[in-house]
């Protein structure tokens, strides 16, 4: 008893003058002291066969309580040893919240991809277009069909085309689809222009499987070839300014007749030939064509009435270009280093 009597006054003063200086070594060494395998308490309880039986109850009752003391001594320490460490951290490195945001901070700046598509909603609006939406999932109708894609042409051939739900549904192959939307229902005069993502199983330096085009479609009577080639002319030297060179190629898409393929000189070898433009001097930016009358016949436009035209551009295509970008997989990777560079303002001056 008389043992007990002065563990309890030592843990007392222990506590007392641990507590007015905590420090997490100090209380890990009271632990091991009061609490370890080897501790004061464990070795109370070892003398425990030396008492005599009638005073073992309350002798083991009183170690009881003191062993619970010693662990709510720690406990406290513990706690005051985080208080005083948080004290001491906010005194080493003071955090003043009111402070302006560091002068660092990065904005953020448009896309690329969008900054060539603003430019050519600016340009087609002033020319009396309208903007029209399209889906980026489309059926069968819309993508292939109703554009006199027929059931075994290629381009809905598995290598070209990511099929949906057991080939009900395609992601777009092309914007072509919104000229189906565009024209159903509706009596021309009709001056649309839409723009967004198109999916196809492809990819090198100057194909992405994600890649961005602009459809333009114009529908009236009596529009022809001189009409399409006098506006993708103005178009592009809008774009890139008047000397740029541009040329038709004559092509074969289904939904037009007759059709061809634009090309733009190559800005980044200045028409010399290089690896970007295939060492040809010339980048392709997409098709165009008089409307096929098998499209309007989907579309029940009478084509015997009214002619019509359609192009198909590609946006990321026309942002390397003005941008001088060698590998167009560049504009979607998402690295700010690059994409912080483009000014608001990105075409050629010249
Ligand atoms: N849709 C065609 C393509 O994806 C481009 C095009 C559009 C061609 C309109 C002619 C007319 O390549």
């Amino acid at each position: 008893m008389e043992k007990l009597n002065k563990l309890a006054i030592e843990l007392e003063q222990t506590s007392e003058s641990l507590k007015l200086q905590p420090d997490p070594a100090a209380v890990e060494a009271f632990r091991i002291e009061w609490l370890g395998k080897k501790g004061k308490i464990a070795g109370l309880y070892a003398t425990m066969k030396e008492i005599d039986a009638a005073d073992r109850r309350e002798a083991g009752q009183r170690m009881n309580r003191l062993k619970q003391n010693a662990e709510s001594v720690l406990e406290q320490l513990e706690q005051l040893c985080v208080q005083s460490q948080v004290q001491q951290s906010l005194q080493r490195e003071p955090l003043d919240v009111t402070l302006p945001v560091a002068e660092h901070m990065q904005l953020g700046s448009h896309h690329p991809v969008s900054l060539m598509r603003r430019r050519v909603f600016e340009i087609f609006h002033r020319l009396g277009y309208v903007v029209y939406d399209g889906p980026d999932i489309e059926d069968d109708f819309y993508n292939f069909e109703a554009l006199n894609i027929g059931k075994d042409h290629p381009a809905r051939d598995m290598a070209d085309t990511f099929f949906l739900r057991s080939h009900e549904y395609v992601l777009r192959t092309h914007t072509s689809n919104t000229q189906i939307h565009g024209m159903l229902g509706r009596t021309p005069p009709i001056k649309m222009i839409s723009a967004g993502r198109c999916f196809r199983v492809d990819n090198d330096a100057t194909h992405s499987p994600m890649f961005h085009q602009v459809e333009c479609l114009a529908v009236d009577r009596g529009l022809s070839v001189g009409h399409m080639k006098g506006l993708i002319e103005t178009f592009l030297s809008e774009l890139f300014g008047s000397r740029v060179k541009t040329r038709f190629r004559s092509s074969f898409f289904p939904f037009v007749e007759p059709g061809a393929e634009v090309d733009c000189e190559c800005v980044l070898c200045g028409g010399a030939g290089c690896r970007v433009c295939g060492h040809s001097g010339w980048i392709e930016i997409g098709g165009c064509g008089m409307v096929d009358p098998n499209v309007f016949e989907a579309v029940q436009i009478d084509s015997e009435e009214y002619s019509g035209f359609a192009f198909g551009f590609g946006i990321d295509r026309m942002a390397m270009l003005a941008f001088g970008l060698p590998d167009l997989r560049d504009l979607f990777v998402g690295d700010t280093r690059l994409l912080s560079q483009f000014p608001d303002q990105p075409y050629f001056s010249h």
